[in-house]
């Protein structure tokens, strides 16, 4: 889940309730269509969220935090079955690829070698009035009257002392060489303050003498008051409309101390990615899995940023969860020794690809020894969006966007997001919805190892023996070929950690050397999606609403939340149809008992069957099993044992023997 790539500022945790910041104010930029300032169909589906259980916000009886949110009964189920499914999908389906549950704090010394320490920031600008800061690329263009000063005079400061102040603050300069405190009759820091067309200057004034005032001017007299008319200016704070500092970096790590002590020695991180600790286990997991690249190494867990402007709902909180698989691959040269050719990624498309199946889940294509990073990262891409439709995204719901090289990250060789086209996601100049990411795939080298070979002192290398076998058959000419494109890359990579160049050079030769021994730093391709962005995702398309019968067979609106069966929190209720008969709500009883070692069941006995059904409707429950007279064999010997299975879509009801309930849902689940 790689943003754009940042640089920043360490913000103190705001205890403001969380606000829905659905909006998307009307862009004048001419790339961006006109929203309106609130999304109805979000707004909806957030009071179903709190309603249902699916999303509550985290502290709420304190007003609540901002940034983060907390999964109720619905929500937790949900969650819980997509990390499961992609976890399933992504290791125990597959060979060529292990899990891994690393702790949320490590050695900080893992942060320094990602880059996370010195560059993982947003550029931020504060609000000098009221220290609101905003990030520098996401401030609202406004208009207005711009009123200026240069300072502020303290008018509460008599003229005599006045002179007596400045004339003594004068000599103390003149006479010492230390840095004296100044001792000022006012402050001659400038203020600006962007007055909305038709009101009161005096709005502007009181901002200025506020402004002073906490810079300890008693009695501020404004200076050298002057206007302008700005159109459109991305300067001034979107609701003080005071004009910001300029951009300044701000870390989005959490920090803080293990040990008693709160000491620099101390300072620890909660981890900002889980992709770090896989890399840093790296030399101890593919000793001990009888792996070999390439293979991967997978793990889902908390990651936590403090982010400026956490918003859209649970779209970008402060603590969320990620699913990411680093996945070890040659490097092209071993390809080319081994294979005497490197396959283009053109040969993943889907008339060239082979597919092996697994169960009832989707076909996966089958990698190929002559694959280089190209052709890798096209798979992950093809198998990532698989994965999305399988649990219920339609291809036509996503975005497969490849940035652009201005865009990548500086190790990075090409990375595609993965978007989803959410309610509030802005629209192009067509009516687009453009779409959020969910998921990052990165090819991002040999980056990440031999970062953490760098400062730990720690070899991060394999041992091929595929490829040692291979060389030794190689002629010189080729031999060459390969190793001097190896050197190059080693070189580029090293000179741009800052080794001087001779020291860069050696260590690139050695590592050509390596290769022709068999031994290399593998690359890596990075498939890092959020889960908690997933789950919105999730809610957002299944919602849905439609009209139903009620009881006696007129038609209302129904709320309804159409998961995938697989990952449905609930997979199906039990209801007796009424439940004063003992005998129904027995046999109900039994048929719960009897699916629900296989699955999340729900029994209901209370209310009308219709509301009943509506309930699971709003929950996404995609069956729902009903216990009538029937079944008792009330009305006949064939029908006994019988259930009506209802679908939560088409809301229609067939009759089956409970004996064969348990293999229907299981096909229609997994
Ligand atoms: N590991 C990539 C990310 O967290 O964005």
């Amino acid at each position: 889940m790689i943003e754009i790539h940042r640089v920043f500022c360490n913000l103190a945790c705001g205890l403001h309730p969380p606000s829905l910041d659905i909006a998307v104010a009307l862009k004048k930029t001419g790339r961006l269509m006109a929203e309106p300032k609130t999304n109805e169909l979000m707004e909806k589906i957030v009071s179903l969220c709190k309603r249902r259980g699916f999303v509550f916000q985290s502290s709420e009886i304190y007003g609540g935090i901002n940034g983060f949110w907390d999964y109720g009964p619905l929500g937790a189920e949900l969650k819980r079955n997509v990390k499961e499914l992609w976890w399933n999908t992504m290791t125990r389906q597959r060979d060529d690829v292990v899990g891994l549950e690393a702790t949320i704090i490590m050695h900080p010394q893992i942060w320094k070698a990602s880059g996370h320490v010195d560059t993982f920031a947003d550029m931020m600008r504060e609000c000098p009035l009221t220290k609101k800061r905003v990030r520098a690329d996401q401030v609202e263009p406004q208009s207005g009257i711009a009123y200026n000063y240069s300072g502020a005079e303290d008018t509460s400061v008599e003229p005599d002392t006045k002179t007596a102040v400045l004339l003594e603050e004068k000599l103390r300069r003149e006479e010492s060489n230390i840095p004296i405190p100044p001792i000022s009759t006012g402050c001659a820091d400038s203020f600006s303050f962007l007055l909305p067309a038709g009101k009161p200057p005096e709005l502007a004034r009181k901002a200025a003498v506020e402004f002073y005032v906490q810079r300890g001017v008693k009695k501020p007299k404004l200076l050298d008051e002057f206007t302008e008319r700005l159109e459109d200016s991305s300067d001034y704070h979107p609701e003080s409309r005071v004009k910001l500092s300029p951009p300044r970096p701000f870390n989005l790590m959490f920090k803080t101390y293990v040990g008693p002590v709160e000491s620099e020695e101390g300072i620890a991180y909660l981890r900002p990615e889980t992709a770090q600790a896989i890399f840093a286990q790296f030399k101890n997991v593919i000793e001990t899995s009888r792996q070999k690249v390439p293979f991967g190494i997978a793990q889902v867990g908390k990651a936590f940023r403090n982010e400026v402007t956490p918003r859209n709902f649970t779209f970008r909180s402060r603590e969320f969860e990620q699913m990411e698989l680093e996945f070890f691959i040659k490097p092209d040269e071993a390809v080319e020794a081994i294979c005497g050719n490197v396959a283009s990624a053109a040969l993943i498309s889907n008339e060239n690809i082979q597919h092996r199946t697994s169960g009832s889940q989707p076909s996966t294509l089958n990698p190929q020894p002559k694959w280089g990073w190209e052709a890798w990262h096209k798979y992950w891409v093809e198998e990532r969006i698989r994965f999305y439709e399988g649990i219920g995204l339609p291809r036509n719901t996503l975005v497969e966007y490849w940035q652009k090289p201005e865009e990548l990250a500086h190790y990075a060789r090409a990375t595609v997001d993965i978007l989803f086209k959410f309610p509030f996601s802005k629209r192009d100049e067509k009516g687009e919805l453009m779409g959020e990411e969910l998921e990052g795939i990165a090819a991002r080298s040999d980056f990440d190892l031999s970062q953490h070979q760098r400062f730990s002192g720690k070899p991060m290398t394999v041992f091929d023996d595929e490829l040692k076998a291979a060389w030794s058959k190689l002629d010189a000419s080729k031999h060459r070929a390969l190793q001097k494109s190896y050197f190059e890359a080693r070189l580029k990579y090293l000179t741009k950690t800052g080794e001087p160049v001779e020291k860069a050079e050696k260590q690139a030769r050695e590592d050509a050397d390596n290769l022709a021994k068999g031994i290399y730093v593998p690359h890596v391709i990075e498939p890092s999606a959020g889960v908690d962005r997933l789950i919105l995702a999730l809610i957002c398309h299944a919602y849905c609403e439609d009209q139903a019968p009620d009881e006696k067979g007129k038609m209302e609106s129904r709320v309804v939340m159409r998961f995938h069966p697989r990952i449905a929190p609930i997979k199906v209720a039990v209801f007796p149809l009424l439940k004063n008969k003992p005998e129904l709500v027995q046999k109900a009883k039994e048929v719960r008992d009897r699916l629900r070692p296989h699955m999340t069941v729900f029994y209901d006995e209370a209310g009308a069957i219709g509301r009943r059904y509506r309930r699971q409707d709003e929950a996404g429950t995609p069956f729902g099993v009903t216990i009538d007279f029937d079944t008792l064999g009330e009305k006949g010997p064939e029908l006994k044992d019988t259930v009506t299975l209802r679908d939560r879509d088409t809301m229609q009801q067939t009759r089956v023997k409970i004996d064969d309930l348990l293999p229907r849902l299981l096909e229609k689940i997994r």
